[in-house]
């Protein structure tokens, strides 16, 4: 196993290395890059013959909806590290607490598009935590990861990892950057085990010209309609359960504005972050077409 250098290597540098089989007693103490596990999941040949399960059924954004302000590649725009955190500390405590319901010890653990902070319970211990983000000096800071790799997944929806190997995936505060939900959605399902957990939580915060249009000109409720949808359009996840916290009539009312963020800005709305999450987990049984 490598550990990460105190400096952290520019993302390219890095070399892939052998993973520990998840069956191995042996702890992960060090953080590691992800080895490169090539999987040909977004192959339609690779789907099991009788089981339709994981295909997607239809796209959810048009060409219009995926694009977005600035459209310079993603990695640019993350090439430096942001050591901030991203919602407030109402968002984070309201999260902390659903991974403490939903997740259990022992689990294996995947955060999808995570930065220096995963926002898990500190006292939980799970088995394997993976982060996935776009700056490795971010994710090498962050202590509850125990590998991590760096992929723009709007560059190339496939995840170099084994399928049904998560318990659980996470994605925070970040789905609104998405250009392909869709195949995203459907990688998350191969990679999850059946029962596994898909938990996409967000508020109405947002890197304005990263988001997508589908997304930025939405309200709180038109953009829980669309996760709901990123589920929908993937075979084989149960109904999507919503869970919406929010802080005061203010929020309420600031949920049917699209320009909540804005007027946020300038200080007309009060109270905290609303928070929002999608959860669905991948069904047990085959599905045949
Ligand atoms: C607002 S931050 C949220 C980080 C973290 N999940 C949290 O809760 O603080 C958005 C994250 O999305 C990731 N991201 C944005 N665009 C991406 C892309 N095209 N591919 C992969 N990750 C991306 C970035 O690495 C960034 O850390």
């Amino acid at each position: 196993m490598f550990s990460i250098p105190s400096q952290p290597k520019p993302w390219h540098s890095y070399t892939p290395i052998t993973l520990p089989p998840s069956s191995s007693t042996q702890p992960f103490h060090n953080k590691s890059i992800l080895p490169l596990r090539i999987s040909n999941t977004l192959d339609e040949n690779s789907q099991t013959k009788q089981s339709s399960a994981g295909k997607i059924k239809r796209q959810v954004l048009t060409q219009e909806g995926r694009t977005k302000l600035n459209s310079y590649p993603d990695r640019e725009f993350y090439a430096y590290p942001r050591f901030v955190t991203h919602v407030d500390d109402g968002f984070i405590s309201t999260l902390t607490k659903l991974y403490r319901d939903r997740l259990r010890p022992g689990w294996e653990i995947l955060d999808l598009m995570s930065s220096w902070v995963s926002h898990l319970p500190k006292e939980v211990v799970y088995k394997r935590v993976v982060g996935h983000g776009l700056n490795a000096q971010e994710l090498a800071k962050s202590p509850r990861l125990d590998y991590f790799f760096v992929k723009d997944l709007n560059q190339d929806q496939k995840l170099e990892l084994e399928s049904c190997s998560f318990d659980a995936v996470l994605c925070t505060v970040s789905v609104q950057y998405l250009q392909q939900p869709e195949k995203v959605f459907a990688e998350v399902f191969r990679v999850l085990r059946p029962g596994g957990v898909f938990i996409v939580s967000f508020s109405n915060r947002l890197f304005y010209e990263k988001a997508v249009s589908a997304w930025r000109d939405g309200t709180g409720y038109s953009r829980v309609q669309l996760v709901v949808q990123y589920f929908q359009c993937v075979e084989g996840f149960t109904q999507p359960e919503i869970i919406r916290k929010l802080p005061s009539s203010n929020g309420a009312q600031a949920e049917k504005s699209p320009f909540s963020w804005f007027m946020r800005l300038l200080g007309l709305f009060s109270g905290g972050d609303p928070f929002y999450a999608v959860i669905a987990y991948k069904n047990f049984k085959p599905l045949y077409e």
